[in-house]
């Protein structure tokens, strides 16, 4: 079990061990921008790789794809984020305080207001008597805010070479679709994934990592044959996995959400189609198999008027932070909207032909798993945090393949730090390996507890006669003690074997 902490502490604990600092702190940061330290740029790195390896590298249906971060603009018409990609914002009439107008109705009145209208919300503001939190004034009516960043491209500075930062990695999928399928030659279902950065001019950024105005996106367009849609080949694989869950019913009702099986949800018609469910389904496996909670999960159904304009049916893949169930994934049924819109705007025909049903088809776009990183990281730095009574010290229990060092090695005295670089430099060619030599041996383990090294060896007096070093593990703090000659082949057994239990 991890322990609870806010959002401000582990913000504080990011900055003091070097994972996340606001951004270009010297300058007084700049809000909902962060930099990465020497162990947030690996955490993070791993995070992106075993996601990279678990979606694309281990399955055949699936490649991958990087986009640039600018494109032709014309892309964002052709999506409506240009036009639509808006928040409602309220501005406070005297100091101007500007506020995303949902969010801050959530916070003040504890109801779900996503979705909500501009009149609704200045009906709500008004009936609560909700005032500016920085003055205490009244509020403007709502605006629109579209949270696009713009730049220009090239020496001319006007309209013409107006151009967007992406909002999305998933344009790029749809704009690539026809040569992609045609270069790795794909056959339905198939889906296409990418990872990058992405950026929104939010009105509020807040919560850390939650909510930035820069973000990295991990993202699966995923393909099907619309003759297909209860056709799903992969079902059996999760159809026994219990997950929790929220559906749009059960909001409505007010219920409690259940904790049901793939198939039973399925059966009872609450999640619509198979292909939905399988990926729902993978998407929790894939946070369970790096070690995070399984009870602070949930699946939650998109009310009628929180749906994009483009989704079918939409699920969030929800998590407890610590400031509530909050959005960790986004999972929208899109159907043929993107490719039918880039069809249309770019007058250039992206259906495909199918071998099976030997006709051109304008494939279906069954699920898109579309995860922040930046979320991902706070899920796994939140479920490995451990203040650990006993220990006297914070133990981050992070899963080895996420863990940004998997090795430190400590000469057991000063006297032994010859012999004992030596073995560390050989490590290092293999492991992510740090060398700490100062402090007493406690104080060196609790500082590699802390920022989550799953394994720490020991160079002692013993060393120099028997050729054995001791390793010792972060979760037990258990002890063995194994030949040098045999150093790496059990480092690597234990880090793959995933138990620290020894
Ligand atoms: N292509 C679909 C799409 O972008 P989204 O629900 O707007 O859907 C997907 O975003 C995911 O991206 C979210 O579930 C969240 O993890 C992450 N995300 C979105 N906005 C973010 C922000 N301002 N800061 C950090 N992560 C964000």
């Amino acid at each position: 079990m991890s322990t609870k902490i806010s959002i401000e502490e582990m913000a504080a604990f990011c900055k003091r061990k070097g994972f996340v600092y606001p951004s270009a702190e010297i300058y007084g940061g700049l809000s909902g921008f962060f930099d990465f330290g020497h162990l947030g740029v690996e955490l993070k790195n791993n995070l992106k790789q075993e996601w990279w390896k678990f979606h694309v590298k281990q399955r055949e249906d699936i490649v991958g794809i990087d986009g640039s971060i600018i494109t032709n603009p014309k892309v964002w018409q052709a999506s409506g984020h240009a036009e639509n990609f808006e928040d409602l914002m309220l501005t406070c009439t005297k100091c101007k305080e500007k506020i995303r107008a949902d969010t801050f109705i959530e916070d003040n009145l504890k109801v779900a207001a996503d979705g909500m209208k501009a009149d609704e919300i200045n009906k709500t503001v008004k009936e609560n008597n909700l005032k500016c939190p920085k003055c205490k004034s009244d509020f403007e009516e709502v605006q629109e805010f579209n949270l696009m960043f713009t730049t220009n491209v090239g020496p001319k500075q006007d309209s013409s070479s107006k151009a967007y930062l992406r909002p999305e990695t998933a344009q790029l999928m749809f704009t690539n679709f026809k040569l992609v399928t045609d270069n790795a030659r794909l056959k339905l279902p198939f889906g296409l994934a990418q990872i990058g950065k992405a950026f929104r001019n939010e009105i509020s950024p807040r919560d850390f990592l939650f909510r930035c105005r820069e973000f990295e996106q991990m993202e699966i367009e995923y393909f099907i044959d619309p003759e297909q849609i209860n056709n799903c080949p992969y079902i059996d694989e999760v159809k026994d996995h219990e997950i929790l869950i929220y559906s749009a019913e059960m909001q409505e009702k007010k219920q409690k959400p259940k904790l049901m099986k793939i198939k039973d949800a399925l059966k009872n018609k609450i999640i619509k189609t198979p292909w939905h469910a399988y990926w729902l389904a993978l998407e929790y496996k894939w946070f369970l198999s790096l070690g995070a909670s399984k009870d602070k999960f949930r699946i939650r159904q998109h009310l009628n008027k929180e749906k994009s304009h483009y989704a079918l049916d939409t699920w969030d893949m929800e998590y407890e932070f610590p400031f509530g169930w909050k959005e960790l994934q986004g999972m929208a049924n899109r159907a043929d909207f993107d490719l039918k819109q880039h069809i249309t705007h770019s007058k250039t025909d992206l259906s495909i032909f199918d071998e099976e049903s030997k006709q051109k088809i304008v494939p279906y776009v069954v699920a898109e798993p579309s995860l922040g990183v930046d979320r991902s990281f706070l899920v796994f730095l939140f479920d490995a945090y451990n203040d650990d009574k006993k220990r006297g010290n914070i133990v981050l229990k992070l899963h080895p393949g996420l863990a940004p060092i998997k090795l430190g090695i400590f000469p057991l005295v000063n006297k032994l730090k010859d012999e004992t670089k030596k073995l560390y430099s050989e490590l290092k060619q293999d492991f992510e390996t740090i060398f700490d030599s100062s402090g007493s041996i406690g104080r060196r383990y609790a500082r590699a507890d802390e920022i989550g090294i799953p394994l720490c060896i020991t160079f002692d007096f013993d060393s120099l006669k028997d050729k054995s070093v001791t390793i010792r593990s972060r979760d037990s703090t258990k002890q063995i003690r194994v030949k040098i000659e045999n150093l790496k082949e059990n480092i690597t057994g234990l880090l793959n074997n995933k138990k620290l239990d020894f």
